[in-house]
């Protein structure tokens, strides 16, 4: 299942500026709802079948992380992944496999749950920072299990675990998700304070529900699990990716657009509406769609990310690229990931006017972005390296595939398809030995000389892509 791009470090995305994209999408699933869900399939006997789940290329390595470990997993065409855990004999997960995705620690509560023991890789840093686990441990020890790091891995080790009171000190995605696992099969009554409330944490949990669970409160900072002894098997249907979703609507306001998002719950992204509204975006929120057409020119807004409901961190790169080219000064406070500005040296090439200092960048609007040669960090980075591409003037060519590839389905297709002027190349010879695409105006020619794929096939044959 593994894509070519996992691989293909020379792949490129080469946008041709200035076009204003117009149209509307079906939103795809949400990665860091899927992640978890399949991670929780481990407690799961029989078999599960999961609708929606995006073709990106972290669901490629959960599903090989799940068959190292002795499940079957089988990909259905239209995004479907028919998972039985049931065979799942090893509570030992790969460290190549592991390293290779930040959310697979999310397999520890699932794997406690299920065989009383997990031993899992500890997660190294990334680019956002180190990824602490701290409140993860701390919570599998209150619910009676020990913890030890041995050569590099965590073991957690708690045949029988019962259910108590597990405050968090923040409320931690990552740490609320893994509890859950390792909650719903132990004994008695566990109730989580301070919980997320992020709507992938409720799906995670609404999931566990439809499959056996005994489990209420999500969505609210407290969440209450009733041990059961099995899970079973079933079906089930991912919800829409909020931050994917928000990255097409915004890629319509930064190019001065009109996108229309469908098939999502609008409050899933009421945060992202009521910035856009203060930058003078018309914003209509129908059903379950989130339409946005842009002025001409917007203006400055000041925007601070915090646990949901609040602006999420994951948009926030992508909010920046587009105050960049704001009327005015726009100030963002990141209170989530300290390293998430890492981005902003790539955004400057490109013309953008930004300093950070500590957590807040500041943001002086500028008339115009220009091409440049640029490289994705890592996903919502590599987003908002893609939008300021798309509103620049000329070409411009963006590496590090595969940290985009990893969190969005299909994204030059559907870009595509909304009219962005946007190809990925697989550069046969070393990307040195290029023409400067920068001076290259037509896409065309920049097509034909790197025998690029084109961007207008359908999504539907390009699993993962
Ligand atoms: C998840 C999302 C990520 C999103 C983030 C915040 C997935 C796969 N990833 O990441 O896209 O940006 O939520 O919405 O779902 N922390 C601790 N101790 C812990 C755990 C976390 O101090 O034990 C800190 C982290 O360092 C970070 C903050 O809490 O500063 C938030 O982390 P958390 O909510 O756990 O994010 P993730 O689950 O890693």
């Amino acid at each position: 299942m593994v894509t070519e791009t996992l691989a293909g470090l020379r792949t490129r995305l080469v946008v041709e500026g200035g076009r204003r994209l117009a149209g509307s999408l079906t939103v795809p699933g949400a990665k860091n709802a899927a992640l978890p869900i399949m991670a929780a399939t481990i407690l799961c006997e029989g078999e599960v079948v999961l609708h929606r789940v995006p073709r990106i290329t972290d669901v490629d390595v959960m599903a090989y992380i799940l068959e190292s470990l002795g499940a079957r997993v089988r990909e259905q065409p239209g995004g479907t992944l028919v998972i039985n855990s049931t065979s799942v004999t090893s509570h030992t997960a790969p460290y190549a496999l592991v390293s290779k995705l930040n959310a697979s620690f999310d397999i520890t509560g699932a794997l406690l749950g299920r065989f009383g023991i997990a031993e899992v890789p500890r997660p190294g840093g990334c680019v956002l920072g180190p990824r602490a686990i701290d409140l993860h441990l701390d919570g599998f020890g209150r619910l009676g299990a020990s913890v030890d790091l041995e050569h590099g891995s965590v073991i957690v080790t708690g045949r029988r675990l019962r259910g108590t009171t597990i405050p968090l000190a923040k409320p931690s995605v990552g740490a609320t998700k893994n509890l859950m696992l390792a909650a719903v099969r132990a004994e008695a009554t566990t109730r989580i304070e301070n919980a997320a409330r992020e709507p992938e944490v409720v799906d995670l949990a609404d999931f566990l529900v439809a499959m056996g669970a005994r489990i209420q409160g999500q969505g609210s900072p407290s969440i209450v699990i009733e041990g059961v002894r099995r899970l079973h098997g079933g079906e089930y249907t991912i919800i829409p990716d909020r931050l994917v979703a928000g990255t097409y609507l915004l890629a319509g306001a930064i190019t001065g657009g009109d996108v229309t998002v469908r098939g999502l719950d609008p409050t899933m992204l009421a945060s992202l509406q009521e910035v856009l509204r203060a930058t003078g975006a018309e914003v209509a929120a129908e059903g379950v769609s989130v339409r946005v057409q842009a002025p001409r020119r917007w203006t400055a807004t000041d925007v601070t990310t915090a646990p949901y409901p609040g602006f999420p961190t994951d948009l926030q790169p992508l909010i920046v690229a587009y105050l960049s080219l704001a009327q005015g000064t726009s100030t963002v406070e990141e209170t989530i990931f300290d390293a998430r500005f890492v981005y902003v040296s790539e955004l400057a090439r490109m013309g953008a006017d930004i300093t950070v200092a500590g957590r807040t960048a500041t943001i002086r609007g500028v008339p115009a972005l220009k091409d440049a040669v640029v490289e994705a960090p890592d996903i919502r980075a590599g987003g908002a390296l893609v939008l300021a591409a798309l509103a620049a003037q000329g070409t411009s060519e963006i590496g590090g595939l595969e940290h985009i590839d990893r969190g969005y389905e299909f994204l030059e297709e559907r870009l595509a398809e909304l009219g962005a002027a946007i190809v990925r190349i697989s550069a046969a010879e070393p990307v040195t030995l290029r023409p400067h695409v920068g001076e290259t105006q037509d896409l065309a020619a920049i097509v034909s000389a790197f025998g690029a794929r084109p961007a207008a096939g359908s999504p539907g044959t390009q699993p993962g892509g």
